[in-house]
């Protein structure tokens, strides 16, 4: 079967998921987007309530931010693929509970198996520990090993920046449009392969 056609039955399955409570208090289901062929799969934690509504990923406060870090170093939003940990909304945006994430990571996973990406990028902590144990602050901005030939390089989420909006040396801005200028120099070295 062609990869675009499992990733339908993918999202066709998470359509009609009730695997977890989230499922009673979601608008749409947010199963992710972008281009299924893409070395890199950004990872976030849950929809929010513009996610909720839409049926996409990141296209609230934080996604438009998110937007801005991507073209910040050239990036183009479609030829990438974003998704989040959880594919229903926690209500009032509240941290996906573990029972939730362990119900929803198996679509997760086909996605990933699906793309086959080379760098996988979780996007603040809670993305991050589904994929390895560590923190945030001190695991941004570096590759890790994962399965296969896959690499992780976590970066901050971008509602954290939102909350923590100084770009002085340092600061958690700075830092992530530090990153994500590291992480296109390995998108182009992988393209150009
Ligand atoms: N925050 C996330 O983690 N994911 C989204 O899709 C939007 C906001
Ligand atoms: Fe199913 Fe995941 Fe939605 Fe829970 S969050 S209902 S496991 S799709
Ligand atoms: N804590 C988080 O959960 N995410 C970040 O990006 C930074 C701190």
């Amino acid at each position: 079967m062609k990869d675009e056609d499992l990733m339908k039955i993918i999202e066709e399955r998470i359509s009609y998921c009730t695997a977890c409570d989230l499922s009673k208090t979601r608008t749409k289901v947010v199963p992710g987007e972008g281009n299924i062929h893409s070395p890199i799969v950004f990872v976030g934690e849950g929809p929010g309530e513009d996610e909720d509504l839409s049926g996409r990923p990141f296209v609230g406060r934080a996604g438009q931010l998110f937007d801005k870090i991507l073209e910040s170093a050239g990036f183009v939003r479609k030829d990438l693929y974003i998704t989040n940990v959880v594919k229903c909304r926690p209500p009032d945006n509240r941290v996906p509970h573990q029972d939730e994430i362990l119900a929803c990571s198996h679509f997760l996973m086909a996605q990933i198996a699906v793309i086959n990406p080379k760098i996988i990028v979780p996007l603040g902590s809670t993305a991050l520990n589904f994929f390895i144990s560590g923190s945030i602050s001190e695991m941004r901005g570096k590759f890790f090993d994962w399965k296969g030939e896959i690499k992780i390089f976590p970066m901050f989420h971008p509602s954290y920046l939102l909350r923590n909006q100084s770009k002085a040396p340092g600061s958690p801005k700075a830092l992530t449009w530090d990153d994500i200028r590291v992480l296109k120099k390995a998108y182009d070295e992988i393209k150009e392969k």
